[in-house]
């Protein structure tokens, strides 16, 4: 299988630390798709996905440029509508919730490219990011732990979110997004853009969380190898189908895998 709008992953200086958790798949899902169609007003954008999450997995989900896998995203956690399927979380039907709900909820979603606020200091994108707490003791704990998560962010406290460098600006997004301490995660291409010694840091960090908090995530990435040695579950799509999934470690084995993702010959 060749694709010709597929990169080949950027190869890891280090591999990154494994999932240390094995969550419990035997019963129901925390989320649950099935057969969603999505659409941008004509655009087929996801063609009838299917996908579960249990509580405290790590699912990775790859696949090539505009295969659909921001959609899936927006349309978990509900930027966008679905037309027909089914969208349960933790067994409440969300098709079509709105975001704020699905926040409420305990789901957190860092969209692709690290929408932070330029003209708010660090800390300030941090307390944006806890505006559904109101409890000032939590909201500083909430921060506290993020500057522990990434203590490069403690250091720049009082500096301009827009001032950062790239890298540092994903780990705010992700810190803001774990302000609410989510059961929930949805990462889009958090490693998008970085060098490989913060492409480790975010996968390591991803592994802490969810062994700490039992978070679960759902990762989107095209640095496909990365995704894989960290997840413990995972989902191919292309062009808005689910064409593979499975355990990780046996998804990255699969030939066709190999060569349209992981940037094997
Ligand atoms: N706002 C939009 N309006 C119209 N079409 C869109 C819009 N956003 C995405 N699409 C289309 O929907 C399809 C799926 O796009 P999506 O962004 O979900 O892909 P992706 O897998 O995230 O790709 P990438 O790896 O490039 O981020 C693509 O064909 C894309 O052109
Ligand atoms: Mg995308």
């Amino acid at each position: 299988m060749t694709q010709s709008t597929t990169q080949p992953s950027t190869q890891p200086t280090t591999a990154p630390t494994p999932s240390q958790t094995t969550p419990d798949i035997s019963g129901s899902a925390m989320l649950e798709l099935g057969d969603i169609h999505s659409y941008y007003d004509h655009i087929h954008a996801l063609k009838g996905i299917t996908l579960k999450a249990y509580e405290g997995e790590i699912v990775a989900l790859i696949g090539g440029n505009g295969a659909g896998k921001t959609t899936t995203l927006r349309t978990i956690s509900g930027m966008m509508k679905p037309r027909t399927g089914t969208l349960t979380y933790l067994g409440e039907d969300i098709a079509g919730k709105p975001a704020h709900k699905t926040m409420q909820m305990g789901m957190s979603h860092v969209p692709e490219g690290r929408r932070i606020f330029p003209q708010l200091s660090v800390r300030e994108n941090l307390e944006v990011g806890a505006y559904t707490i109101t409890d000032r003791k939590l909201i500083e704990e909430r921060v506290q732990e993020g500057f522990a998560y990434f203590p490069r962010l403690k250091e720049r406290e009082n500096q301009l979110g827009g001032t950062m460098s790239g890298g540092e600006q994903q780990m705010l997004a992700i810190a803001r997004a774990l302000m609410v301490n989510p059961r929930l995660l949805l990462l889009d291409e958090p490693s998008m853009g970085l060098s490989p010694l913060f492409v480790e840091a975010i996968f390591d960090i991803i592994v802490k969380l969810n062994k700490d908090h039992n978070t679960t995530v759902l990762l989107v990435e095209q640095n496909a190898n990365m995704a894989l040695a960290i997840a413990h579950r995972a989902y191919v799509l292309q062009t808005g189908e689910m064409k593979l999934s499975g355990k990780a470690s046996d998804i990255a084995k699969d030939e066709s895998v190999r060569k349209a993702y992981l940037g094997d010959e």
